[in-house]
């Protein structure tokens, strides 16, 4: 008998180039999953066209629809559920998810940040990172708890911010890594090595790490 594969949730809700990172990995085989279903609640995101084009299905759930937050997530969740979604994958969705919708997929809900977390939570925070000088930006990906971008860390990649920086040229710095460290977030959950204790996520066996330091300018 094999082992079941890895049923993935997409939820996209802009142009969609982390979904096509996954889709990429998925049909090379480097990522051992499958996506079940892409969501998106903005009918006019690239993340539909591109998850069309790949023939992967796809809901839109238009959330300008529903009267609350609850009843846009209570409709979410059950589209997960039918296509038994065994992992939720935030993929650039600008939606904050309810309680519930948390607890339907405890330690099964991720998230993918353009920024260095703890550091700069929230929206446009590439910007915020150029306007505070700091030195170094970069992508994370993590658990989804109650909180916005507070769970549990899985794997991040660090990018310098150069002097001449703008949004658009470090955001395109950052977006090159996320589609690197997400499909490799998302095949560590798939072989099982994710643990979870508290606020750390260790994965076992344990991976090469990195232990050099970066140093901007240097
Ligand atoms: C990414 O920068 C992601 O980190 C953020 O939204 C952006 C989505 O980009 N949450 P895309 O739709 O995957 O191209």
């Amino acid at each position: 008998m094999t082992d079941k594969i890895l049923r993935l949730g997409v939820l996209a809700s802009g142009g969609g180039t982390n979904l096509q990172s996954i889709i990429d990995r998925c049909h090379d085989k480097s990522l051992t999953a499958e996506i079940a279903v892409v969501i998106s609640n903005n009918p006019g995101s690239g993340a539909l066209e591109r998850a069309n084009k790949a023939g992967i299905a796809t809901r839109c759930i238009d959330h300008r629809t529903f009267e609350s937050r609850e009843a846009f997530d209570t409709t979410v969740v059950a589209t997960l559920q039918e296509a038994e979604v065994d992992l939720v994958v935030l993929a650039g969705f600008m939606r904050i998810i309810s309680e519930p919708f948390i607890e339907a997929f405890p330690l099964r809900i991720i998230n993918i940040h353009p920024a260095l977390l703890p550091s700069f939570p929230g929206l446009h925070v590439q910007r915020k990172a150029i306007e505070y000088g700091a030195r170094f930006s970069g992508c994370t990906v993590h658990f989804v708890d109650g909180g916005v971008d507070t769970g549990p860390i899985i794997i991040q990649a660090v990018v310098p911010i150069l002097d001449d920086d703008c949004e658009a040229s470090l955001s395109a710095r950052i977006l090159e890594q996320e589609h690197k460290i997400y499909p490799r977030a998302i095949q560590l959950f798939a072989e099982g090595r994710l643990k979870v204790e508290g606020r750390k996520v260790r994965i076992l066996p344990p991976d090469e790490v990195a232990t050099g330091a970066l140093i901007n300018p240097l």
